[in-house]
């Protein structure tokens, strides 16, 4: 990555703010949010299509699972550079390299924390070790790479004056873009970006390098921070599909680029966004992590573009301009979502699959057009989003250590509702029974039985997909062990059958998660 010299006008073509999306590192870290192989890979072709400059897909040393992960996302997709995170040791960097060495375009991202309360309490470092590790760490990866990105793990508490010291120790070894965290959401704009004046002014060679903002969304201030960074010369925003990330969440990408795109008079620059795939990114993931968008998110909620108050809507209908300032297309919402039925041919099936941003090309095209026809004659109108639970339900049961055989069901108002399944754990087959207060409730027993899981259900909440009484059911539940919290989603045309769905995908969940935390590292981020 390159800074090219701004012409008369202070602009230059390669002056546009870099997209690095950490969708599947800091967001898969949000609670509820882990995904299987497969489905990061899918996450991945989707983020390509977006045309976003950078992914990180893992942290590759934190276990076997995110190293996978790395690995295939890196020959998954050509165009974005794909990296992983590493702290500062060789094996963790080793480790990094080794996961992106089939990119196309291989990086690496490595960090160190610069704030006294990190030092002093999370890695027992004074200064000058943490600067002696950068330049070690840094020096070290280069040899290797050249695509190499270093951040100051809460840099936004860190001594101004250090911080400086750090990155000017980072570019002198061979880093290439510096990233200044707001790891804890603890900033707030005008300081946020008045740090990267300060830094860019001080620092040798700052302008050799492209400086990027990641930020936490704890005050809120994610989005108006990373752009108050923008406003003093930084050109890489680090972010998440809508917004998932720990605890409060991270920089949302479709507000960041939407702000630069609506309001390109004031920033000057641009992102190289493709817009039009934000909505399908926004679903994808939304489908594929079983956490619905809240439906006032800017840009991807449903409300975001109905106009409910009169006034309003008289308004848009003279002129849409009167209170929209954006146009719902150029963000890829379908027009017209309820079209596809049993006379839909597989033309019109693969151009609605397009608009939805799935590529074709990564499907079993005729297998997921029979799962369709077989739908149409369950339900007269398919609509967008039973599409999308068609094409991600394959990659949620990708590797995946329990699978639904079979479920009998059987209630009365004469009798004690009871469920009776058979599930596949690992290589054996294993069949429970047990009554319950409901349907749902017994089966859930039974699964539990079977599986012999001790979980607790936390939250579950039933949702028709679409309309009628044939809609496709989507469950959503939260299932949580030892601390350990995780989403589970399922969609059928039989509630009780998307009920098991989302029970066991949760349940392989909690064993992917506590699979790779078992083997998480310490220090990590
Ligand atoms: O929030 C943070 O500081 C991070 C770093 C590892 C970049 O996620
Ligand atoms: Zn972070």
């Amino acid at each position: 990555m390159t800074v090219s010299t701004p012409d008369a006008n202070g602009n230059s073509r390669d002056d546009y703010v870099r997209i690095f999306d950490t969708t599947l590192r800091d967001g898969e870290q949000s609670p509820g949010a882990t995904m299987n192989v497969e489905e990061k890979v899918t996450i991945a072709r989707q983020l390509e299509l977006l045309n976003v400059d950078v992914i990180e897909a893992g942290f590759a040393i934190s276990s076997e699972g995110d190293f996978e992960g790395v690995r295939r996302v890196a020959q998954a997709v050509t165009k974005p550079v794909v990296l992983s995170l590493a702290r500062t040791n060789q094996p963790d960097i080793e480790r990094a390299l080794a996961a992106v060495e089939k990119a196309v375009r291989p990086g690496i991202h490595i960090f160190i924390a610069t704030s006294d309360i990190h030092l002093k309490y999370k890695l027992q470092m004074n200064r000058e070790e943490v600067l002696a590790a950068v330049t070690r760490a840094v020096s070290f990866a280069k040899r290797h790479l050249d695509h190499i990105e270093f951040s100051c793990e809460d840099a936004s508490r860190s001594d101004w004056a250090y911080l400086a010291a750090v990155c000017e120790e980072a570019i002198r070894s061979g880093a290439s873009v510096v990233n200044i965290p707001d790891t804890t959401g603890h900033a707030v704009p005008e300081e946020y970006g008045r740090l990267y004046a300060y830094l860019r002014e001080r620092v040798a060679n700052a302008d050799k390098v492209i400086w990027s903002a990641h930020c936490h969304n704890d005050l809120g201030l994610a989005v108006a921070n990373s752009l108050a960074a923008i406003r003093n010369g930084v050109r890489q925003v680090e972010c998440t599909v809508n917004g998932i990330g720990e605890r409060a969440g991270n920089t949302s990408m479709e507000e960041v680029v939407m702000a630069l795109k609506t309001r390109k008079d004031l920033f000057g620059v641009d992102s190289q966004v493709n817009t039009r795939q934000i909505y399908p990114a926004s679903r994808l993931l939304s489908q594929i992590i079983g956490q619905a968008v809240p439906p006032n998110k800017p840009i991807v909620g449903d409300n975001a573009f109905a106009h409910e108050a009169g006034i309003h809507q008289d308004g848009v209908l003279k002129h849409k301009l009167t209170y929209e300032i954006m146009k719902p297309e150029d963000i890829g919402i379908p027009s017209n979502k309820l079209v596809l039925g049993k006379h839909s041919g597989r033309h019109a099936f693969v151009e609605r699959l397009k608009e939805l941003g799935v590529d074709p090309a990564y499907l079993d095209l005729n297998s997921v057009f029979a799962e369709f026809k077989a739908l149409c004659d369950k339900k007269k109108v398919v609509y967008d989003d039973d599409i999308l639970a068609l094409v991600t339900e394959d990659a949620r049961h990708a590797g995946e250590y329990y699978a639904l055989t079979s479920l009998e069901v059987g209630s009365s108002s004469k009798s004690t509702p009871s469920a009776t399944v058979t599930l596949k754990v690992g290589e054996q087959e294993q069949t429970a029974s047990a009554i319950g207060d409901g349907m749902v409730d017994a089966c859930y027993k039974a699964i539990c039985k079977a599986a012999t899981a001790d979980v607790t259900l936390n939250r579950y909440s039933v949702k028709s997909i679409t309309r009628g009484t044939d809609a496709l059911g989507e469950v959503n539940c939260l299932v949580a062990k030892d601390g350990m919290t995780v989403a589970g989603q399922g969609a059928h045309s039989d509630i009780v059958m998307a009920s098991a769905l989302a029970f066991v995908n949760a349940l392989n969940r909690l064993q992917l998660r506590r699979h790779a935390c078992g083997q998480r590292p310490a220090g990590g981020p």
